[in-house]
């Protein structure tokens, strides 16, 4: 069997995440890293997961030489620098098979439209990493209840959600670098999984057609003084200023285009979630049937009492952003297979080895972005955005969301 040999741009958070996936799939090995930071630290925990060795390399330039294929988990406001370098080298000879981006694919449309036109110059297959869209759970529902989509018909609302308590790094918190708040961040994850589960199981990812977008954004809890001081102080970023949305809810209609039949996915995500750590909520009403899906619900639970509390050395190995190390907490094991990391991999691996885009092509990436900006554009407007209007699909193309243009203070407060 043939494996990829991946070259990562970034060692931080996600990267690490992703090589734990990784390392539970036979198709990729990591054998370099590019990062301004913790290159070096990255490449020893890959070798010590198995899947290496992974050189440390000063340059994309040099990596692209070495490697199959790349993937891009660095921050959002990097996105376009870096296509522009994968992609230079890649005309200067670097045979690179396909070039990973994770979520989000970009800050707006015009960037997004920017990678897209980049990587059109170059023969190069893509994928767009959006974990929701794998997760074990998302595809065993889907095939229980095929027999029931067939027989009774089609869902016809989706709620998906997933929250917690704010980001670990400061970029993610400045709206003009991440591309807005929790919207931009995590309301991707949510449009996207949304969209898939309702999308009957026979049928191409974009079947349904996206008509109309409606959505609230709030900042609840970060912009209060107590809150607002804490932000700037762990994190300098100032959401007096330059503020950003801690809260998001919203709705997209689908309609399906052989029958007409309208369908919701409701979004909900937040930075202000007060319980055990992340938590991804989805579910969905057929006629006749449903599914839920709750990560905080664990099979394996640990009780810790006041008196043992101050022993917990890393409460994070229990959860991703857990909050709290006392009480009865849920356990998962393997978060990097339950968030459906390592069934994007595999996916990513085999499409590129076989000459294919990933089952979702940055193409796919640029229509959540189109989605996310819908969603933004309607909070401003505080009307329901409709997507069949040709206008409002040109305005989209060049609209930059306030809270992105760092003027959050505008609406929020
Ligand atoms: N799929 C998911 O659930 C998920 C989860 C977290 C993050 N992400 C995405 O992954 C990306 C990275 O997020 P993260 O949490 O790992 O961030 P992070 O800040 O923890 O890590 C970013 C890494 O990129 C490096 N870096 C920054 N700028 C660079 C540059 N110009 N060139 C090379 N290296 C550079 C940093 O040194 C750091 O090692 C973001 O786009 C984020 O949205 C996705």
């Amino acid at each position: 069997m043939k494996t990829l040999k991946l070259g990562i741009i970034g060692a931080g958070f996600i990267a690490k995440f992703q090589a734990q996936a990784i390392a539970q799939i036979r198709e990729i090995d990591i054998t370099g890293v590019v990062s301004l930071e913790s290159a070096q630290e990255f490449s020893q925990y890959v070798y010590d997961l198995g899947i290496g060795p992974c050189t440390v390399y000063e340059n994309i330039r040099k990596m692209a030489q070495n490697v199959d294929a790349i993937a891009i988990f660095t921050p959002n406001f990097t996105r376009v620098a870096i296509v522009e370098e994968i992609v230079a080298a890649i005309k200067n000879g670097a045979a690179l098979k396909g070039i990973i981006c994770d979520k989000p694919l970009a800050r707006n449309m015009a960037e997004a439209r920017k990678i897209l036109k980049l990587v059109d110059e170059v023969d190069v297959r893509t994928a767009y990493f959006e974990n929701q869209v794998f997760m074990k759970l998302i595809r065993a529902q889907m095939q229980q209840l095929a027999p029931q989509q067939k027989s009774m018909g089609p869902l016809m609302l989706t709620r998906s959600s997933e929250e917690h308590g704010g980001p670990h790094m400061p970029w993610f918190w400045d709206p003009t670098k991440q591309g807005g708040g929790v919207l931009s961040d995590m309301g991707c994850h949510s449009i996207a999984v949304g969209w898939y589960t309702l999308t009957p199981p026979d049928k191409p990812l974009t079947f349904l057609q996206p008509v109309s977008v409606s959505c609230d954004c709030a900042l609840l809890k970060w912009g209060q003084p107590k809150w607002r001081e804490k932000l700037l102080q762990d994190f300098g970023v100032d959401y007096s200023k330059t503020p950003a949305e801690d809260f998001v809810t919203g709705m997209v209609t689908f309609k399906n285009p052989e029958t007409g039949q309208l369908v919701k996915a409701q979004f909900t995500n937040s930075w202000m979630f007060e319980k055990q750590g992340l938590r991804l909520f989805m579910d969905g009403m057929g006629p006749g049937y449903a599914f839920e899906v709750n990560t905080l619900n664990s099979s394996l639970q640990v009780f810790i009492g006041d008196a043992a509390a101050d022993a917990v050395a890393d409460a994070e190995i229990a959860l991703e952003k857990s909050t709290a190390s006392r009480g009865l907490l849920a356990v998962q094991q393997n978060e990097a297979d339950l968030y459906g990391y390592t069934d994007e991999n595999k996916d990513a691996a085999l499409a590129f080895l076989a000459g294919r885009d990933g089952f979702l092509s940055w193409e796919y990436g640029l229509e959540i972005t189109k989605l996310i900006m819908a969603a933004y554009m309607a909070d401003e407007k505080k009307q329901t955005i409709d997507l069949t209007d040709p206008e409002v699909q040109t305005e989209l193309e060049t609209y930059i969301p306030l809270i992105q243009q760092g003027r959050g203070a505008e609406i929020l407060f």
